[in-house]
């Protein structure tokens, strides 16, 4: 059992969860990730490790409730238990000093991408940040984004906060204004991943995304994350979830990604309903 130290929501739907693992927070690199079990019955779930803290021996996961697992996790308080954290999983992020890096978080994948761009900076990098949101309301680790960052640019959807559009967007004002970007990290939506892809494409600006496939096991023998990648297939928990953006099959990843949405969404919509049947009691 792994206890929940701190529990507390970021924005709608959107919580911040530090648990008690100290094995994991003592390895741990940027860019890997854990495998959950909510409890004893419950699905396996992989979640980017946010942040860890070796002394106090705890990791920080940040959770968007989509699903019934997700939701499941997020109506978890402090104080609570998790019955299965097993990691840290999946490949480190790649760091070295590139020169002038652009990290963009696209909605919840901000979480994903802080760690990675602490340790670019750690690495001597020149950090830009962008992070996306649909509102302000969305908007997650403005602050820790910003402490780790040279330049931190927020965008929204509907202009509610910062630049108004896209982080495609700004980013290519980023491009266009004649700034050298030697490496850019992409992680959040497929939609978004694949189009940042083209934004730097064209340019021959190394790209690297985070891949979300179905995950069952994490460590390389289901198959369920299998990707294609330069025309290849790969195992997202085993050879990633880093990849370089241009060489992704970012069709063949969506396509995947939505085998089990009817019965995702039966599951999500049968706990929904379960946990309104509690409330009225
Ligand atoms: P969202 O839909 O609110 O999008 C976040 C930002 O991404 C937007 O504000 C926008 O700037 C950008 N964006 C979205 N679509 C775009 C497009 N077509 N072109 C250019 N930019 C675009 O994000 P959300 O609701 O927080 O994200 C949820 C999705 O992210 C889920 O599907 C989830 O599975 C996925 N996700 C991916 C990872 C990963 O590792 N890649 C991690 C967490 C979540
Ligand atoms: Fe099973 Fe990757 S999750 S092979």
């Amino acid at each position: 059992m792994y206890r929940i130290v701190s529990a507390q929501f970021l924005a709608e739907n959107i919580k911040k969860i530090e648990i008690e693992a100290p094995r994991i927070a003592k390895k741990r690199n940027a860019g890997q990730f854990v495998m959950i079990r909510v409890d004893e019955s419950g699905e396996r779930v992989p979640l980017t490790i946010a942040d860890s803290n070796p002394e106090k021996g705890t990791i920080t996961i940040i959770v968007q409730g989509m699903g019934k697992t997700t939701r499941e996790l997020n109506s978890k308080n402090t104080g609570d238990t998790i019955t299965d954290v097993v990691g840290p999983l999946g490949a480190p992020s790649h760091i070295e000093k590139f020169g002038t890096v652009v990290s963009i978080g696209g909605g919840v994948g901000t979480a994903i991408a802080y760690p990675t761009a602490v340790a670019l900076k750690k690495a001597g990098n020149y950090v830009i940040t962008i992070n996306g949101a649909r509102s302000k309301d969305l908007v997650i680790l403005e602050k820790e984004m910003t402490t780790v960052s040279d330049e931190a640019y927020i965008t929204t959807d509907d202009g509610s906060y910062g630049f108004h559009g896209f982080v495609t967007q700004k980013l290519q004002e980023l491009i266009d204004s004649g700034r050298t970007i030697d490496y850019v990290l992409a992680i959040g939506p497929i939609p978004m991943m694949k189009a940042i892809a083209e934004v730097t494409r064209p340019y021959h600006i190394k790209t690297v995304v985070s891949l979300n496939p179905i995950m069952v096991d994490g460590t390389g023998m289901c198959g369920g994350c299998r990707v294609t990648v330069d025309k290849q297939i790969k195992f997202a928990c085993v050879d990633g979830p880093e990849f370089d953006a241009h060489l992704v099959d970012f069709k063949n990843l969506s396509d995947r990604n939505k085998i089990y949405l009817p019965e995702e969404k039966q599951s999500a919509e049968a706990y929904v309903h379960r946990c309104n049947l509690i409330k009225s009691v």
